[in-house]
């Protein structure tokens, strides 16, 4: 009988080279700090609002995302990580945020606490979230979000707040070429009769629309609106809109968030196509695009879902929130953080010198000074200091045999081009009178 190993892909004989996966992408070092640098952003703006971190799972029941995203949308049909589990039942990689809050909110029972009953939960999150979409430019399979959801609350002053944020968050960061765009798309009042009305329009066209919208004419009529085919556009342009059929709720929802963002003075435009990607939205929805970014302009999605709770088992409770894809946003920014820059940079001639500028250099970072060292042998003294402008290193301490023989090092200001002799004992206290960027990461 033939024994198959267990991993029949694999080849020990021949090793190539393994890649990483398609959609999915490293974030080198070099990278990082400007991540870092807008997650540390986001946190304070969070905090000025009053919003604190939650961490759930990257793993979900996958009824979760099907009761909650919706089973007819393009995430539940085509785009989920599934992961198949005889004993747990199916699970699946977190698509999105918005759900797994809500399933811990509801799990936990926070709309019972008492510090909750009449104050909203207001969360954020910054994480890995994964869909099974075509890559191209601004689109992956594992991506992040940062992300905020405010439940328990209907007035639309909460919808007002989350935007007021997203602009102070966004201007902040110094983005300047972004649109705000916004719409209601009703409720479970007025929406049936909308979604009626303009199926009808469509079944007139349907032979125009491309092939993945006359799919979605029975299922998800008002993903038409939103598709980005040139036929579909133009047979959308003469669709009924939802405007057309708001309650008075509704009506009364959007007209006084719009007194809201005026009366800050956020600027916004009405998109009254605008309709988004997840079934669980009801009245505001907003996009936030960017002309700099492509096909894949939007750098922010979001919404109101008050039905949210009850579908996935909850009491009612309303919520408002928005994610933001980080990897888009970055490639907006313009400013940029520097990265690692040490303070001193120790160049050392010779054998005993260079074992005591490793003694130094584990003594400055004890004392919270960064430092780096030469690890080549024999580099001159030149060398040495090209690799510490290159680090961009506030000061250079040198250490030669005279040094070593005297005892006073030779530090020198990169800044200021100037130099002095300190003695051994008391360069840390030198250093630490001086305005050193211990190793900053702020731009
Ligand atoms: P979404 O519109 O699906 O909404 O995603 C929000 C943002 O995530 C998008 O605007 C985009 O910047 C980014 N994004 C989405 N898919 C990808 C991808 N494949 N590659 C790169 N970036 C991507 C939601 O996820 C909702 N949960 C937002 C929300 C929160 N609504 C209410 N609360």
């Amino acid at each position: 009988m033939e024994i198959l190993p267990p991993y029949p892909h694999t080849s020990i004989l021949f090793p190539y080279l393994i890649k990483g996966i398609r959609g999915f992408k490293d974030i080198l070092p070099g990278e990082v700090s400007t991540w870092q640098w807008v997650e540390q952003k986001a946190r304070e703006i969070f905090h000025l609002y009053g919003y604190l971190e939650i961490r759930t799972p990257a793993l979900e029941k996958l009824e979760l995302f099907i009761r909650g995203v919706g089973a007819d949308t393009d995430i539940v049909q085509k785009e989920m990580y599934i992961i198949p589990d005889p004993r747990e039942g199916d699970m699946a990689l977190r698509p999105e945020g918005t759900a797994p809050v809500m399933r811990a909110y509801v799990e936990h029972q926070i709309y019972a606490r008492g510090d909750h009953k009449d104050r909203p939960y207001k969360v954020y999150y910054i994480g890995p979230m994964f869909r099974h979409e075509r890559p191209q430019a601004g689109r992956f399979r594992q991506f992040h979000q940062i992300g905020a959801e405010v439940l328990g609350v209907e007035d639309p002053l909460v919808d007002a707040e989350v935007l007021a944020l997203l602009r102070d968050f966004l201007t902040g960061l110094g983005v300047q070429d972004f649109q705000l765009q916004l719409n209601s798309v009703g409720c479970t009042n007025c929406r049936p009769a909308y979604r009626e009305e303009l199926k009808k329009y469509l079944k007139e066209h349907l032979n125009e629309l491309c092939e993945n919208c006359q799919a979605r004419y029975e299922r998800n009529p008002l993903r038409v609106l939103d598709c980005k085919n040139p036929t579909c556009r133009e047979v959308v342009l003469q669709a009924p809109l939802i405007r057309d059929f708001y309650c008075s709720i509704c009506k009364d929802h959007l007209q006084k968030l719009e007194n809201l963002l005026q009366a800050l003075n956020i600027t916004y435009l009405i998109n009254p196509r605008l309709v988004r990607g997840l079934d669980y939205y009801m009245r505001t929805a907003f996009e936030i695009v960017s002309s700099k970014l492509g096909a894949q302009n939007a750098i922010v999605g979001g919404g109101r879902y008050d039905g949210l709770s009850q579908d996935i088992g909850g009491p009612p409770v309303p919520g408002i929130g928005f994610a933001m894809g980080i990897e888009r946003l970055i490639s907006l920014l313009e400013i940029r953080p520097e990265g690692y820059i040490p303070d001193v940079f120790i160049a050392a001639l010779g054998k005993e010198a260079k074992q005591e500028a490793f003694l130094l250099q584990n003594q400055l970072r004890s004392a919270g000074i960064t430092a780096e060292i030469e690890y080549q042998e024999d580099r001159s003294l030149k060398s040495q200091l090209r690799t510490a402008d290159k680090l961009k290193a506030h000061f250079v301490i040198m250490i030669g045999e005279d040094e070593l023989k005297t005892g006073e090092l030779t530090v020198k200001n990169m800044r200021e081009g100037t130099q002095e002799q300190i003695k051994r004992e008391e360069i840390i206290q030198h250093l630490k009178g001086k305005k050193i960027t211990h190793g900053s990461f702020l731009p």
